[in-house]
């Protein structure tokens, strides 16, 4: 097993590199999309009757697609987005003044482990594709939970290894490709949720054949 600081180094490497053309690949529109659809769905479910504005923070943000989505939409949403490799965040700016957000969105180039905003920050967390870069998944929930405030969300989406198309696509296919990589099974996930102090812990499974998992918790 890699120390954390090697899981991370071999992280910001790949996504460094991937910046450029990360939006014009097959992932992005087999995996990224539905899960930055799926936060929508929620949100809108959650938020979508009430004009308040409220505070969103995307961790792991990559290109800042769900920001830009967010936005443009009617939902009257503040968001930070954060990331540890600064070439998603160059990418994600350049992406916020093209659609003509920037003056709604911002970028931060940061590792999730250490979140540089004061407790009780945000309303909603929300975080995709990223959970199984993390090597101390724990930590990063805990700090999650110190951010967020009173009532407010935690949204989790990562892949769902719990069946025999989610454990070829992602413990075997994307562990043999980004190496070191961990896709914890929902047991796991629902007792990081729980240790952290979140309530109202649930689950919505997604996606057939790219099977993702939403967790979402009550601060
Ligand atoms: C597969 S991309 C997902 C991006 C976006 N959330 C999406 O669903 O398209 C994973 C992202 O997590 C970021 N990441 C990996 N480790 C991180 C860490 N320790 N802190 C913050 N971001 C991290 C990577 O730089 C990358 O942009």
């Amino acid at each position: 097993m890699k120390t954390g600081h090697t899981m991370k180094s071999i992280a910001r490497h790949e996504f460094e590199s991937w910046a450029e053309t990360y939006d014009r690949s097959l992932l992005h529109r087999f995996l990224f999309q539905p899960s930055y659809r799926m936060f929508l769905e929620e949100l809108q479910g959650w938020r979508g009757e009430t004009a308040e504005p409220f505070d969103l923070l995307d961790i792991g943000c990559g290109t800042g697609t769900l920001g830009a989505m967010l936005a443009l939409s009617l939902l009257p949403a503040r968001v930070v987005g954060l990331d540890y490799a600064a070439g998603m965040c160059r990418v994600a700016r350049e992406k916020a003044c093209k659609a003509h957000v920037a003056d709604r969105l911002r970028f931060v180039t940061a590792d999730s482990e250490h979140l540089p905003f004061a407790d009780g920050s945000f309303d909603v967390v929300t975080c995709s594709n990223s959970f199984h870069h993390y090597p101390h998944q724990q930590a990063v929930i805990h700090d999650i939970r110190r951010v967020l405030r009173p009532g407010g969300r935690l949204l989790l989406i990562d892949g769902f290894r719990d069946n025999i198309v989610g454990w070829v696509v992602f413990d075997v296919i994307i562990t043999a490709v980004e190496k070191q990589v961990h896709h914890a099974p929902w047991s796991k996930i629902h007792e990081y949720f729980e240790t952290a102090g979140f309530r109202q812990i649930r689950r919505r499974k997604f996606n057939f054949w790219f099977p993702l998992l939403l967790t979402v918790g009550e601060a």
